[in-house]
């Protein structure tokens, strides 16, 4: 069987991040299978687009028919399955979307699969991977001190985080039910270039380019492992070709960071950029404001990633502070990704009861 990937969400924040890669690094033809929802955007995808490697497709995970099609078409080797709705705040605003997406969605793409999949010959079946990539947010929070390890029990607690772990169930059902080659990867928050400005990091250079205030939720003491998006995506290309089906593995970098910690590193990363320029007259760390929480707020998310550095030789790279350098930067090199893809984004406040 020739080699392919099908890679569902590729014009959002990761997904664009791992086609931009791929094209460049294997000579193994990829399908972008995405809705473009405010989410995606094939400006995200660049150069790779032209590539005679690279294919597209607009259409939704929720669509049997659709997804039939795609796969009945273009026979691939391997699926990496992204596309979600992925915003906690939007999960508490509107949480149907959240349902039909990822729970109906990833549901629908794992029975086309099994449909495919049942009718390869024999080795191609065991070569086959399905990579079903989850979150952190499906453990609920996580106690100071202690880390989730694979196999853990879920508790989520945000509409988004339950419509991750249904999918999760359910994904886990066909290895177990049908032996569909499976695999689960749960990233943690990642940050980088190109990502939506509604999630914290690219949401408050959004705010501070504007010169507005940084809205942190309650008083800004919440951990997350932070995972540089570069890191987070060769992760998952070494799932795809030496991951065990049936497993899943964490994928974090280990650096937590509390809520304000990171405010305070883009401020002073955002005065650093502009000094050049011209001094602010009012420095940025002043632009936070604490405001009201976020409903049912999770306190700390953390992932114990040993598996992945013991069975697959992978461990995030970038550090926080470099991360956060080269991202600021991007942000400020590329004003015209920020028009044409928030058009329609003001940056208010949603998700509140
Ligand atoms: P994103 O919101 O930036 O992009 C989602 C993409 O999926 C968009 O291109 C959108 O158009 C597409 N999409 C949405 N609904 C669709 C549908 N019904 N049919 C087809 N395409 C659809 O998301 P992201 O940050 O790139 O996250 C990718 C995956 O990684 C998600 O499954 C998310 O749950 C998971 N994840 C993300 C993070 C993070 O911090 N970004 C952390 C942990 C896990
Ligand atoms: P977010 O980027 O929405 O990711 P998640 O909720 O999936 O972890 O938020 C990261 C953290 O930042 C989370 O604790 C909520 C907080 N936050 C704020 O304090 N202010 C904001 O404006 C946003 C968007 C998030």
């Amino acid at each position: 069987m020739q080699e392919k990937i099908l890679v569902t969400g590729g014009a959002g924040f990761v997904g664009s991040c791992f086609v931009q890669r791929w094209i460049e690094k294997h000579n193994v033809a990829l399908v972008n299978f995405d809705a473009l929802t405010y989410a995606g955007h094939l400006a995200s995808i660049g150069s790779a687009a032209k590539s005679s490697r690279y294919t597209f497709i607009h259409a939704d995970i929720r669509s049997a028919k659709d997804v039939e099609q795609a796969i009945g078409e273009h026979r691939p080797s391997m699926i990496l399955h992204l596309a979600a709705e992925t915003h906690v705040d939007r999960s508490i605003e509107n949480p149907g979307e959240f349902i039909t997406t990822n729970v109906l969605g990833t549901s629908i793409l794992l029975q086309a699969t099994l449909q495919y999949w049942k009718a390869l010959p024999e080795s191609d079946q065991a070569d086959f991977r399905f990579l079903h990539v989850s979150t952190d947010e499906v453990y609920g929070p996580i106690a100071d001190n202690i880390l989730a390890t694979e196999g853990d029990a879920y508790a989520p607690t945000s509409p988004y985080a339950a419509s991750k772990a249904a999918a999760d169930h359910i994904a886990r059902s066909y290895y177990r039910t049908y032996d569909l080659p499976v695999i689960i990867a749960h990233p943690t928050n990642n940050y980088g270039p190109r990502q939506f400005p509604e999630k914290l990091i690219p949401h408050f250079i959004f705010k501070l380019l504007r010169g507005e205030e940084l809205p942190l939720y309650g008083d800004g003491m919440q951990e997350r492992d932070w995972l540089f998006v570069e890191d987070h995506c060769e992760a998952l290309e070494k799932i795809l070709f030496a991951g065990i089906p049936g497993e899943s593995y964490h994928l974090g970098s280990q650096q937590l960071r509390t809520n304000l910690e990171v405010s305070r590193q883009i401020c002073k990363q955002i005065d650093f950029e502009q000094s050049i320029i011209s001094p602010r007259t009012r420095p940025s760390e002043e632009h936070i404001t604490f405001v009201k929480d976020r409903p049912g707020h999770d306190h700390r998310y953390g992932l114990d990633c040993k598996k992945m550095e013991q069975a697959l030789g992978w461990q995030s790279t970038t550090s926080f502070e470099q991360g956060i350098t080269t991202t600021v930067k991007w942000y400020l090199n590329n004003p015209q990704w920020m028009e044409s893809v928030c058009h329609s984004y003001e940056g208010r406040r949603i998700g509140l009861l």
